[in-house]
């Protein structure tokens, strides 16, 4: 199949994109009242639930980035209704997060690496529910929840377009064969070439670097490709084989809010932290643990308190042009982005403190040799993420 390098940008979701499109929306419907942008369906508004097809407050969309997204409780989970304190009838919540690019999807997704996720022993399910999730290697979406492109444009086109009928199968293979098509840089694409055609060796995707560049890709082997990915692992999503195992490929690295009031983690913006809803999960031993956050993660396919706002690796490609992060686009800029890698680097180090540092931070889990990022290192890193 012949691939196209696209230009980057134009596959972004910002709040400043969103918000021109919303302003252009309320101009030509002073001229028109059915002006329509796909963007802004009430099944898309923060008040869908309330207010059904009348719904107009798009609040997320254009402060934040971010897309409703309705997922089903696990049947060990209820929400806290805020009126009464109690666990309320709701069977499904509504969270938001951010559009993921579609670029370089053709290296993301499942990569069959070990180990299987979870890593360790063995969970007891909890009302008879699958305790792992769908896809422990990998998938599509912040928490992999899709196998396949094919699934995750089905899913779109019956949660956001609203299709009502099921979309055919040639027409999901057309869109997943596209998307992957688009790359954000010729070197990705020889890249992803070389790993479909199954080849054991890869070219490395980054262009010439100048020398603080190639400081900075230092930096990045040590501190950030255990888990996003390096020259021996160049999916972009998965840990690095040559670092000692096991390093899995989903992690809670504290994106959701509200964060921890601990460790220097910038705390999230009253326009995020609204998002935030309270939880009762009963545990395998049928106790409560009760929990406020704005995002669950993978915690909603299983049920599984350990999944709690348990996120994918998101691959790193193209990523100065994508901003902001996280999914909540939490973080504005990649300045922003490595003040809350030293909070995380700072808190797993308190909490695992040797000789129980975990492998994404030591070798041998007695000195942090990995996972930080020295003050003096900041500028060369920078300088490289901005050339991946
Ligand atoms: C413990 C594993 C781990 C390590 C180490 C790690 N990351 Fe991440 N990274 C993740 C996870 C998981 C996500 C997704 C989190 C989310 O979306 O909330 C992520 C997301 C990101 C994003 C957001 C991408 C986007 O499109 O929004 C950036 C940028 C990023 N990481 C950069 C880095 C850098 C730079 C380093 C090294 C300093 C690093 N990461 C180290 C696991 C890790």
């Amino acid at each position: 199949m012949r691939r196209l390098s696209h230009p980057i940008g134009e596959f972004q979701l910002s709040p400043a994109s969103a918000r021109a499109r919303f302003d252009a929306l309320q101009e030509k419907r002073e001229h028109n009242k059915n002006a329509d942008d796909p963007l802004f369906r009430p099944v898309d508004a923060d008040d869908f639930r309330i207010n059904g097809a009348d719904a107009i407050d798009f609040s997320n969309l254009v402060e934040n980035g971010l897309i409703r997204v309705t997922m089903p409780l696990p049947m060990n989970v209820k929400l806290i209704d805020p009126a009464t304190g109690q666990p309320s009838e709701e069977t499904s919540v509504d969270l938001w997060r951010a559009v993921m690019p579609v670029l370089n999807v053709a290296i993301t997704g499942s990569d069959g690496v070990l180990p299987i996720w979870p890593p360790g022993a063995p969970r007891p399910p909890i009302m008879g529910q699958d305790p792992n999730g769908p896809n422990r290697q990998g998938g599509y979406q912040h928490d992999a929840r899709f196998g396949t492109l094919q699934e995750q444009a089905r899913g779109a086109l019956f949660a956001h377009a609203e299709v009502s009928v099921e979309p055919p199968t040639g027409m999901l293979d057309d869109l997943a064969a596209f998307q992957q098509t688009l790359f954000s840089s010729p070197g990705v694409e020889l890249l992803a070439n070389a790993i479909l055609s199954g080849s054991t060796s890869f070219p490395d995707p980054d262009p010439e670097l100048d020398e603080l560049e190639q400081e900075g890709k230092v930096v990045f082997n040590r501190a950030c490709a255990q888990c996003h990915g390096g020259a021996l692992h160049p999916s972009g999503t998965t840990g690095e084989t040559t670092f000692v195992r096991p390093i899995a490929r989903y992690h809670n690295i504290q994106t959701a809010c509200p964060r921890p009031t601990t460790d220097g983690f910038a705390p999230c913006p009253q326009r995020l932290e609204r998002n935030a809803r309270a939880y009762r999960i009963t545990r395998a031993d049928g106790t409560f643990q009760f929990v406020t956050t704005s995002d669950p993660g993978r915690l909603l396919l299983t049920g599984q308190p350990a999944d709690l706002s348990v996120m994918d690796v998101t691959q790193l490609r193209g990523i100065s042009k994508t901003a902001p992060y996280f999914h909540n686009n939490s973080a504005a800029s990649l300045e922003e982005m490595l003040d809350h890698y030293d909070a995380f680097f700072a808190r797993v180090t308190r909490l695992n403190p040797p000789p129980n540092l975990p492998p994404f931070l030591s070798s041998n889990g007695l000195v942090v040799d990995r996972g930080f990022v020295a003050t003096g290192e900041r500028a060369a890193l920078l300088a490289y993420l901005r050339k991946l």
